[in-house]
């Protein structure tokens, strides 16, 4: 227990630590930002000297408040590699979040926002899926349930939705864009990702006053949620190496995105008592979807929104069941 507890104040001080030099940041943003204006120099190169490497890619695009979500990105990253047990299987099988700061993937895409391709018939294609030898199918998990777990898995599922939420809109802004205005432009549309949580995925609302996605439905048990959860989580991870990202929305926004996945799946396979990841079932998606890079995005917070709230029931569900016995 000691050594849990020295690497939690651990955390807690690089929590400070970090908090106090994103305030620095931002001032020294602001002050460069202003000094420019001031100037009116037409090349607005605003760069934050803390966060050199990833600032030096995304410098010339993003905007000071960015910063908030990559100090986010990185706390929970920062969690990760604390409580990461080197052993599990779930671990990163490439260090995709961190290397990726060098261009990887350089595809070009234009926006497309042409109302009359909403027509477009949608074109489902077969999602592959990674089969391990060996290992147990999604659907036959056994597990008991263990309330800190559930705890803990569930804290993750909220801390990463919260970060892909503000880097999905933080990427929409450095697009002259916003979530509201997008939604409706593709309302038409459907990604059709296939996994478990797809017939949740369409429940989830989006709430144009809360700048939210909401999800409100009812939930069995640990032994029936869980393989659906892992099972969505390990397709949304192939989800992300079939799309094409150009250069600036993978390194400044979306190259976080996986680790997040990684994290959520190390606590989902606790939960569920495993060492080992299972085989999803083969997968699918429509490849006519217009807006790949937005509609992974948009899939990614719907899941991670249903996955948050399962969780809560589940904690809710099992503390009284437990206060009753
Ligand atoms: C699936 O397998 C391929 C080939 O071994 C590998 O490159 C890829 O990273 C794997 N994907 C996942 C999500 O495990
Ligand atoms: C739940 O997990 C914690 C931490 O791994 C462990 O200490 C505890 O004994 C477990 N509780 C049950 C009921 O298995
Ligand atoms: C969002 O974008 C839409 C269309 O691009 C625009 O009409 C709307 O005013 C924007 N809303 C906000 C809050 O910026």
């Amino acid at each position: 227990m000691l050594p849990l507890l020295l690497l939690r104040l651990l955390l807690l001080l690089l929590l400070l630590l970090l908090l106090l030099l994103l305030l620095k940041c931002e001032s020294a943003e602001l002050l460069s930002s202003e000094r420019l204006q001031q100037q009116s120099a037409p090349a607005t190169k605003v760069s934050c000297p803390q966060e050199h490497s990833k600032t030096a890619v995304c410098a010339s695009f993003v905007r000071i408040s960015v910063s908030k979500c990559w100090l986010l990105g990185i706390l929970l990253l920062l969690t990760v590699a604390i409580s990461w047990p080197a052993e599990t299987v779930a671990a990163p099988r490439r260090a995709r979040g961190v290397d990726l700061i060098l261009p990887h993937r350089h595809h070009p895409r234009p926006l497309h926002h042409h109302q009359h391709i909403r027509s477009a018939k949608s074109n489902i294609v077969p999602l592959r899926t990674n089969q391990t030898q060996g290992r147990d199918s999604c659907g036959a998990i056994r597990m008991t349930t263990n309330i800190s777990h559930l705890q803990l898995a569930h804290e993750v599922a909220s801390n990463t939705r919260e970060a892909v939420l503000c880097l999905t809109k933080e990427w929409l802004r450095s697009q002259q864009h916003n979530l509201s205005g997008e939604i409706q432009a593709y309302s038409k549309h459907s990604m059709a990702v296939k996994h478990p949580l797809q017939s949740e995925v369409e429940k989830v609302s989006f709430q144009k006053e809360l700048d939210d996605f909401v999800y409100d439905g009812k939930v069995t048990t640990v032994e029936e949620e869980m393989p659906a959860i892992i099972e969505s989580l390990l397709v949304l991870e192939h989800l992300y190496e079939i799309i094409e990202f150009d250069h600036m929305s993978w390194n400044c926004y979306f190259n976080s995105f996986v680790s997040f996945f990684h994290h959520n799946m190390h606590e989902a396979l606790k939960l569920a008592g495993l060492n080992d990841a299972c085989n999803p079932r083969t997968s699918e998606y429509n490849a006519h979807y217009i807006h790949p890079v937005f509609g992974a995005a948009v899939e990614t917070i719907k899941v991670l929104t249903i996955i948050e709230h399962k969780y809560a029931q589940l904690i809710h569900l099992y503390s009284q069941s437990a206060g009753q016995s």
